[in-house]
């Protein structure tokens, strides 16, 4: 089991990457390996919507995000975090999200039908981290909603959704507890769920490959 921590903010000692490795204290704290990114340290582009990776099934853009996508193969789960710019996702996080494209595909007569990469490689989890400084919702805008959206599309299954407000300063939500707490829980359910994906897989993988044989 591997888990991918992945931060959006540039503010290494902020509240997203807090937030984050609460979530990962779960995982980390039962010996599973752990890996956690900040997305400010690779030069990532934004996608240049030539499509090349529709017929290549790779992105075409030569730059350090291929140093990210096989983190993604190789990890069961991804933590993704964002604080909120203008009531969206930070422009790395959103250039992340962009570049994944090329791991979707769509059928070529009828673009309605899509598929991630995900169905075929193995099912893969999420648990989607927004946080903003003003004290209600709204304010938040599409933050967490535009990294559960996209996860999904990218075919992974968005286990929690945490949304935290009234942070502003840089790691001002060490003091919070209660926003901690809420982000361990997430972390906590996220590695239960995998383990439940685990047993199952055992359980029934006898079953799988059977009908497999029968196909
Ligand atoms: C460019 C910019 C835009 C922001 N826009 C919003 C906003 O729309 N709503 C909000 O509540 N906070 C907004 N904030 C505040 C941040 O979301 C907040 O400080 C957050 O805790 C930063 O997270 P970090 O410590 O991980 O960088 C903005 C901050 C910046 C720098």
């Amino acid at each position: 089991m591997k888990i991918l921590g992945i931060v959006g903010s540039k503010r290494k000692n902020g509240n997203t990457s807090i937030l984050v490795q609460e979530s990962l204290k779960p995982f980390d704290e039962r010996g599973i390996k752990v890996e956690l990114i900040f997305l400010g340290d690779y030069d990532i582009n934004g996608c240049n919507g030539c499509e090349g990776c529709q017929d290549t099934f790779e992105c075409v853009i030569d730059d350090d995000m291929h140093q990210i996508y096989p983190k993604l193969f190789e990890s069961d789960a991804i933590i993704l975090g964002s604080p909120t710019y203008f009531y969206n996702v930070s422009g790395d996080i959103k250039k992340f999200i962009d570049r994944c494209y090329c791991l979707d595909f769509f059928h070529k007569e009828d673009r309605s039908v899509w598929m991630g990469l995900n169905e075929i490689i193995g099912m893969k989890y999420a648990t989607v981290i927004a946080v903003c400084e003003q004290d209600n919702l709204e304010d938040m805008g599409y933050t967490a909603d535009v990294m559960k959206k996209s996860l999904e599309a990218l075919s992974y299954r968005v286990v929690s959704t945490v949304k935290i407000l009234n942070q502003f300063t840089a790691g001002e939500v060490l003091k919070d507890s209660k926003a901690l707490n809420e982000s361990q829980k997430a972390g906590e359910k996220l590695f239960k769920t995998l383990e439940l994906r685990n047993l199952l897989f055992n359980k029934f993988s006898n079953r799988i490959s059977q009908n497999q044989i029968k196909e």
